[in-house]
């Protein structure tokens, strides 16, 4: 081959890989294959991405959910303090490359500043202790009129700021504690729980309907399938929970199963729960979907990452994705969106566990053809 030819060669090489990055063999493209059946999302907070994964989010999906960046702290560190940058910018991002964006998260134990909690008054702010709930009673109201009043404040100046952009919200997060047996709702027994009871969360469906009253409203949790076939744990709790809510009428569109899975997610769970919570009357989307190829997973902060990629389970990934999306695919009529928790491997929170479809490169993984078949089957 003379150099010419080289030459040609080459570059007739390079623009294949430009071209099939990214991409099935086929040539589709997640959303386009699931188009008729729900929304295709990613998460992450579009700040610093490279020009290779910023094309693959526009390729790939329809809708983002901002990672970290619309979480309490960091878009409300202090009381009188909003920080808007990063928001907007992925707004205005979505907004002018035509996906939407779904809003994450308004109600949450974890990632929300101290302030929300705080008093100036030492007496008043003691008020959540249990030892002095008792005797102060007054105090105790107080200090939950003033907790509560902050946190409507929050939901509608968040809400109100993207009001017909953002188009729906995961309004409260992970309500329910861990290790239940599925007899209560079991809610976590601190923050917004301890200090302004069980109501908060009709609440903050109400105050995120006022500020957005065409915005769709989820309950968000991780695990709330466990269980599902039997009615017991999480899945039994969640029951509760959302029936309660829906009897005091809170204005709740859906439910978001986060879908932090690992090789072994009971698949018959996931789809009970899907069937369980769509008998409610409710929507259902997957909004946090992982599938750790190596190692546990959940939606519990500390689980340890795992150090090493393990290729020769890829396969095996590839298949519980599949199944997963042919029950998706079964129950169209009720799941608005389906979202992956990251971009790549190496932008995932289960970075070293391999969680996710497309590799560091972001090189498409056997579990990506998987979907693009089970999407065309
Ligand atoms: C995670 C983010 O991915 C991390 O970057 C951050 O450090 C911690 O939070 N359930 C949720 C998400 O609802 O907000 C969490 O996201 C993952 C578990």
């Amino acid at each position: 081959m003379d150099i010419r030819h080289l030459i040609t060669f080459l570059s007739l090489n390079m623009l294949l890989i430009v071209t099939v990055h990214c991409s099935d063999n086929t040539g589709k493209t997640l959303k386009e294959v699931y188009s008729a059946k729900f929304l295709i999302g990613t998460a992450n907070d579009l700040n610093n991405l490279s020009p290779t994964e910023l094309s693959g989010v526009k390729m790939q999906y329809n809708i983002v959910t901002p990672e970290n960046c619309m979480k309490p702290q960091p878009v409300h560190p202090t009381e009188n303090t909003y920080n808007f940058e990063t928001a907007d910018a992925l707004v205005n991002w979505c907004t002018q490359n035509g996906l939407k964006v779904w809003g994450h998260a308004l109600v949450w134990h974890s990632q929300t500043a101290l302030w929300f909690f705080k008093l100036e008054n030492p007496e008043i702010n003691s008020a959540g202790n249990d030892s002095v709930l008792h005797n102060n009673r007054n105090d105790s109201i107080k200090k939950r009129e003033i907790v509560l009043q902050r946190l409507e404040k929050h939901i509608k100046t968040v809400v109100g700021r993207y009001k017909g952009t953002v188009i729906g919200w995961d309004v409260v997060n992970e309500s329910i504690a861990d290790g239940g047996n599925g007899s209560t709702e079991n809610l976590r027994n601190y923050s917004w729980y301890k200090i302004a009871g069980p109501e908060v969360i009709a609440l903050a469906f109400r105050w995120a309907h006022e500020a957005d009253p065409n915005a769709q409203l989820y309950y968000n949790d991780y695990n709330i399938e466990q269980g599902a076939v039997e009615n017991k744990g999480k899945h039994a709790s969640s029951l509760l929970l959302l029936k309660r809510l829906l009897a005091e009428k809170a204005p709740i569109t859906g439910v978001g199963i986060q879908g932090h899975w690992d090789l072994n997610v009971n698949l018959a769970d996931v789809e009970k729960a899907i069937e369980n919570y769509a008998a409610l009357g409710l929507r259902i989307s997957i909004t946090e979907l992982d599938v750790t190829s190596i190692g546990e997973n959940s939606g519990i902060l500390q689980i340890q990452q795992g150090i090493n990629s393990q290729p020769k389970n890829y396969e095996k990934q590839a298949e519980v994705y599949r199944k997963l999306f042919e029950i998706f695919k079964r129950h169209a009529d009720v799941i608005d969106r389906v979202t992956f928790w990251g971009i790549s491997d190496f932008r995932s929170w289960r970075r070293g566990q391999d969680a996710l479809l497309f590799d560091a490169q972001m090189n498409p993984k056997p579990a990506f053809h998987a979907i693009i078949e089970a999407g065309l089957h």
